[in-house]
């Protein structure tokens, strides 16, 4: 009878690392918590205001007639940020929170479109923040919350779509 092949090593994989119950729990005592989640949403606010600023210059600096279009829809996104910095606000106050005033700083450029892509950058960032956001939400039941982030995060996704159409990617 032919011998059976050595076992093969397993293969160590550092994204598949088997977890232990010790190590769940470990990630469960880990889970943020809500003044932790406060202050990543003020962190949000801070990059909401400075959306809704650098929406503004952008609309009004931006020059060619190829962007006239898109000028328009740079001032309906700055109000769409004005209107999340609200709900934003108004839930870290549910949450027990100070809403806070500071405002990220803002990207400005001479050339039309370096704005679009500053824009892009943000609004890519805003995304993954809210997809982050909306997690943590859940893992703290705080279902409304999670309710006003995820509209907040359909809009952003309307605007990446917005920038990438205007800088045809
Ligand atoms: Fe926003
Ligand atoms: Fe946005």
């Amino acid at each position: 009878m032919a011998k059976p092949a050595p076992k093969k090593p397993a293969k160590k994989s550092a994204i598949t690392k088997p977890r232990t119950a010790a190590d769940i729990e470990r990630s469960v005592a880990r889970q943020l918590t809500r003044a932790e989640l406060i202050d990543e949403l003020n962190k949000d606010l801070a990059k909401e205001f400075q959306a809704l600023v650098q929406y503004v210059q952008h609309a009004a600096a931006m020059t060619g007639p190829q962007y006239d279009a898109i000028k328009a829809e740079l001032v309906v996104h700055s109000n769409e940020e004005h209107a999340h910095a609200i709900s934003l606000a108004d839930q870290i106050d549910f949450l027990g929170g100070v809403p806070g005033v500071d405002v990220a700083r803002a990207l400005i450029s001479p050339d039309s479109k370096v704005m679009l892509e500053q824009d892009l950058d943000g609004e890519l960032d805003a995304i993954a923040r809210y997809r982050e956001r909306i997690a943590q939400a859940e893992m703290l039941q705080e279902y409304g919350l999670r309710r006003a982030l995820e509209d907040i995060l359909i809009v952003e996704e309307e605007h990446a779509r917005d920038l990438q159409d205007a800088l045809s990617l």
